[in-house]
């Protein structure tokens, strides 16, 4: 096991809760009481009490062929209909669902009422497009309003999304268009990003040209960017002309708890995304439940804004269904945090008066480098609890985000979860929990959490061990798209019937958790997962390549970053005068055939790679040279000399 991500284990500071936060705080410690005295009993009650069931349910939870769960199974809801019409139906359609603002600083609020309108105008016109229950709908768009519209209006009547980032690249969208087999996809002409307009709609086109599956009948577009695009007749239409003109009237269909939600594609070990799979009542109970909760949700009165992309599993459980269901007023924001200016989510937070922030380490390392003056020129004084999710955060960043966006002494919690788990699963409840910064601190009442060696044992206390889950729990994945033995062999092999997460932690003499990085070969940039095998073949597809391995190197800023090893091919040497020119060039054709956010940081142009006798490649040592670190034992290679010779070339 590698654990590469050092903490401050030595880490000492507490925080009690406030009395003034206590008092009021949505989460009390009787939740952990009555999971732990009825656990099946505690999810049946969250779902009855958070959901509105058209047709009750009376089984909790069969677990009769493990690993695959069936939560609610006999009870039947509408998705939808949770997240907006039971809110307007309760007299709150006029209350603001979403304060979106657009980069450009275009903005726009759209009421309950308002979004359920139009959810139900986009289902009309699924409907007519041919989209039925089970259909799988790619979504393709940027931060803006029709987003959230679009994946409602699936679930509405039963299709599944698949909603991928619009950072990734027309490859990166055609194999996941084709693994789904989705039938349309809905995009925008394009949106804005650093102050430019990045075109969406041309990416799909390329993206359907290299499709292999011919899955695809019709594609909706809305007009955003207003850059140029090409209809293609009879299959491609235009959002305004078609949703814009549709009924509003939409009878929602009651379906099983069981139904399929949602496929969203995360990197796994091997250089094929999984889709993984979500399904509705079990997904939706875990997700307003810790909405509620985790983020000590007052929906009459709190501002939220998780600065997630739905493109990711945070913008589906807490951008789209978590705070809808909850009837929660949230911002969107289009953009990228320092455009126009460095200070541009303070100006938002102050505009909207933001209650409640929820980003990524990732984030507050970067304004931390910029310092505090950029911040204090805001009023933040709104603010009243801070979230963290997506990798370790390390306690200065704690400190800092505690100290200089919420003021000294708001509560900041870490959630610890994965695309896999669709909701929180290791976070302080606020105003409950002592807050101890660095830790993502214990499971939420519900769910059980262990740690335990490579061959089962319970570990305790500083060595640690790989996290694991112990019991199902209501938001679990239901599997992996059309691979149920990957589903299988990824995370129920290693432990039976314990679901292995794949990330290091140890837990400390409090029973707080700590949780050290990934276990395997999956990077996490900037809070987003790439695998090390699928940037390695994407490089290996260039025509230089003859052989490449790819590290995560520990980042200040992004948490790790990308570092390539290439040895080049012995007929292109000859033609590439200078090595920095063909890295560069390696560089941009993984951030063209995945996306920009794969680009490696370094490429290094080596004539050797370290291998075993057996001809594994050693990345640990790989991971010391880009880590400016001694190299490592190199008993094991078959060449010792190598590691020399590659440090040379490195320098
Ligand atoms: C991996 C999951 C969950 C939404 C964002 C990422 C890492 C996530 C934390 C945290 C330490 C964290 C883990 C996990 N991770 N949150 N609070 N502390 N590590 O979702 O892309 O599925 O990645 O992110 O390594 O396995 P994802």
């Amino acid at each position: 096991m590698t654990v590469q991500i050092d903490h401050a284990l030595e880490e000492i500071r507490r925080f009690r809760p406030s009395p003034e936060f206590a008092a009021q705080a949505v989460a009390d410690k009787h939740l952990y009481e009555a999971a732990a005295a009825d656990r099946l009993g505690f999810w049946a009650d969250q779902a009855r009490e958070l959901l509105q069931w058209e047709k009750p349910f009376t089984s909790t939870l069969d677990w009769s062929n493990p690993p695959f769960a069936k939560w609610f199974d006999d009870g039947e809801l509408n998705v939808a209909v949770n997240c907006l019409d039971r809110h307007v139906a309760a007299g709150l359609g006029d209350r603001v669902a979403l304060h979106w603002e657009g980069e450009p600083g275009d903005s726009r609020d759209v009421t309950y009422a308002e979004l359920t309108d139009e959810v139900k105008r986009a289902a009309n016109v699924l409907t007519e497009l041919g989209i039925g229950e089970h259909d799988r709908v790619a979504i393709y768009l940027p931060m803006i309003p029709e987003a959230v519209v679009a994946m409602l209006a699936c679930a509405r009547i039963g299709a599944v999304h698949s909603v991928v980032f619009g950072g990734f690249s027309a490859d990166s969208l055609a194999s996941r268009i084709d693994d789904a087999e989705a039938s349309l996809v809905i995009t925008a002409d394009g949106g804005y990003r650093k102050g430019k307009v990045f075109p969406l709609k041309p990416v799909v086109d390329e993206a359907l040209q290299k499709s292999e599956g011919d899955t695809v009948r019709n594609v909706l577009v809305v007009r955003r960017g207003e850059n140029d695009v090409e209809l293609v007749d009879g299959r491609d239409h235009w959002w305004h002309d078609t949703v814009g003109q549709a009924s509003n009237e939409h009878e929602p269909k009651a379906f099983g708890a069981e139904h399929p939600l949602f496929i969203l594609y995360t990197s796994g070990t091997t250089g094929k995304p999984k889709g993984i799979l979500h399904t509705s009542g079990g997904y939706l109970t875990q997700a307003a439940f810790t909405h509620r909760n985790v983020f000590d949700l007052h929906p009459e009165r709190d501002v939220y804004w998780c600065t997630a992309d739905v493109g990711w599993i945070t913008g589906h459980s807490y951008v789209v269904y978590g705070p809808l269901a909850n009837g929660a007023t949230q911002v969107l924001y289009e953009g990228t945090p320092d455009t126009p200016h460095p200070g541009r989510w303070w100006e938002i937070v102050e505009k909207y008066g933001v209650t409640i922030l929820y980003t990524a380490p990732t984030a507050i390392r970067s304004f931390m480098k910029l310092g505090r003056q950029i911040p204090h020129e805001f009023n933040l004084r709104s603010l009243r609890l801070l979230g963290s999710v997506g990798e370790p955060i390390n306690p200065e960043a704690w400190i800092w985000y505690r100290h200089v966006i919420g003021g000294g002494s708001i509560p900041v919690v870490d959630t610890w979860w994965q695309t896999e788990t669709g909701a929180i699963m290791i976070s302080a409840l606020p105003g409950v929990t002592d807050l101890k910064p660095g830790s993502a601190q214990v499971a939420i009442p519900g769910v059980s959490v262990d740690i335990l060696s490579d061959d089962g044992e319970r570990v305790d206390g500083e060595g640690g061990g790989l996290l694991v889950i112990t019991e199902p729990w209501p938001s679990m994945l239901r599997g992996i798209w059309g691979d149920p033995e990957r589903f299988k062999e990824t995370y129920w092999e290693k432990f039976g019937d314990k679901y292995f997460a794949g990330d290091g932690a140890r837990r400390d003499e409090d029973g707080d958790i700590w949780l050290l990085g990934r276990v395997d070969d999956v990077m996490n940039v900037s809070g987003h997962r790439l695998s090390t095998a699928e940037i390695e073949s994407s490089l290996v597809a260039h025509p230089y390549t003859a052989e490449a391995a790819v590290v995560g190197a520990s980042d200040e800023t992004t948490g790790q970053a990308v570092v390539a090893f290439v040895i080049l091919k012995a007929s292109q040497v000859s033609h590439i005068d200078d090595p920095a020119i063909a890295s560069e060039e390696l560089r941009k054709h993984v951030a063209m055939q995945i996306g920009a956010i794969a680009r490696p940081r370094q490429v290094f142009i080596v004539n050797e790679l370290p291998k075993t006798r057996s001809g594994k490649i050693m990345r640990r040592l790989l991971r010391d040279l880009a880590e400016g670190r001694q190299v490592g034992d190199t008993t094991t290679l078959a060449d010792t000399s190598v590691m020399t010779a590659i440090t040379r070339q490195v320098q």
